[in-house]
């Protein structure tokens, strides 16, 4: 039997009550987006539970999350989403009604060199996920909800004059990472259409900010440019991302889950389509910017260019392109905006400007993760 939203259950997912406190599930609540959507979600929702489920790979960080450690509404645990016995358990013990699930292999280079693990987690997991959801939650619940963060990626790519990505756009993902979150994506809605769970997808375009780890264009630039190293630039540069900072994502998703529709999917994007090469010399001219303002920078990090007196731009290489790199993304934001009155607020400069100064004030955090598995990673993605 096929259970359609309208006819079964009321159409949007806040009939528990606009001010009902929640208790949330978060998984990969370490990472990236996940720990700037946990900070966010606990200074908004002082009543909610947050409780973060991350198997800390080497993209996870617990100290991201190191503020809320000692809050009474919070609680971290380290373990892995593919376990649905240990989801199931923890779905029971913490009574959980609503779960944001960010957990995933997340680096498209990554899964060229290695498309297993991306399999395993981001189908195998949001699979494990899914069925700890069905076998704990009473059935048909319109008091639980899954919500499912997902990517532009799976869309395929754009040529220069093409729409953007609407929700009713094909699905043509071309990276193993964008064929697995496509796969994700099509169970989430299979758990809906067949058992009923209350789902919600959001796919959404590029991220930058605080706490991403740096592999991801933005950072890995950051990080190099402050210890001395090239700029690698894939292909020709051309390639256009569209950039939405990281706290407008998390706006995104709350508005989805306070407002959306149920088995709906919006798409999140920043309207801010900018070329590889642009973008990287926007940061390259912020960085020299602040070595100006900033006396103490030359100090603090001697190996970058505008210390010796040279431009950031000087580091930029071109090597070669990333084996079928998608030319262009971006996202039609009409969904999002007419239905939940959802536009990004912050601006690509302002936003820029913040992440540069968040990496050169929390130098420890970054230092931190080049460790021995990022300088193996560095080697064998743009030195082998
Ligand atoms: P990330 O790589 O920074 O973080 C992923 C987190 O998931 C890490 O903390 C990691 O330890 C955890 N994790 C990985 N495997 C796990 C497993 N088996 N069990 C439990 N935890 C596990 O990723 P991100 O950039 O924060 O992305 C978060 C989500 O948002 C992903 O689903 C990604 O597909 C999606 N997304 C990311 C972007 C972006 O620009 N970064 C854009 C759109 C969508
Ligand atoms: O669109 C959403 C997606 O954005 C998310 O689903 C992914 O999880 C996230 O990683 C990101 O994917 P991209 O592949 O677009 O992001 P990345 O930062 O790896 O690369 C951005 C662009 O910069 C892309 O065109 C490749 C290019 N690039 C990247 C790196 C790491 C370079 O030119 N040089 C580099 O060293």
């Amino acid at each position: 039997m096929t259970i359609w939203s309208g006819a079964v259950f009321p159409n949007s997912c806040p009939s528990r009550g606009r001010m009902a406190t929640r208790r949330l599930l978060v998984t990969g609540g370490a990472g990236f987006i996940g720990a700037n959507f946990v900070h966010y979600w606990a200074g908004r929702h002082d009543a909610d539970r947050i409780v973060v489920l991350d198997l800390l790979t080497y993209a996870g960080n617990r100290t991201s999350l190191a503020a809320l450690e000692s809050d009474p509404r919070f609680r971290f645990m380290q373990g892995d989403i593919v376990d649905t016995e240990l989801v199931r358990a923890l779905l029971d013990e913490e009574n959980i009604d609503t779960i944001v699930h960010f957990a995933a292999e997340s680096h498209v280079d990554r899964s060229i060199h290695g498309p297993a693990d991306f399999v395993r987690t981001n189908l195998m997991g949001t699979a494990a996920l899914l069925e700890a959801c069905r076998l704990t939650w009473p059935a048909q619940s319109d008091s639980h909800h899954f919500h499912h963060v997902s990517t532009d990626e799976v869309y395929g790519t754009l040529g220069p004059d093409d729409p953007a990505f609407r929700e009713d756009k094909q699905y043509e993902p071309n990276s193993p990472y964008a064929a697995s979150k496509a796969g994700s994506d099509h169970l989430v809605r299979a758990y809906h259409h067949t058992y009923g769970l209350r789902v919600t997808t959001s796919n959404c375009s590029n991220n930058y900010g605080p706490y991403q780890f740096p592999e991801k264009l933005i950072p890995l630039m950051i990080v190099n440019l402050l210890t001395g190293k090239p700029l690698p630039i894939y292909g020709d540069g051309l390639n256009v991302r569209d950039w939405l900072h990281v706290e407008d994502h998390c706006v995104g998703i709350e508005a989805v889950i306070e407002r959306g529709r149920v088995d709906q999917t919006y798409n999140v994007g920043g309207g801010n389509e900018w070329t590889n090469l642009d973008l990287v010399h926007g940061l390259c001219d912020l960085l020299d910017e602040q070595f100006t303002a900033r006396p103490d920078l030359a100090t603090r990090f001697p190996d970058a260019p505008p210390a010796a007196g040279k431009s950031c731009r000087d580091q930029i290489e071109f090597v070669t392109d990333r084996p079928g790199h998608d030319r262009r993304y971006a996202i039609d934001g009409e969904k999002m905006a007419s239905e939940l009155d959802f536009r990004p607020r912050i601006g690509f400069t302002t936003g820029l400007r913040s992440t540069v100064d968040w990496y050169l004030d929390n130098e420890a955090w970054w230092r931190a993760v080049l460790d021995g598995s990022y300088r193996d990673w560095v080697a064998k993605q743009y030195e082998g």
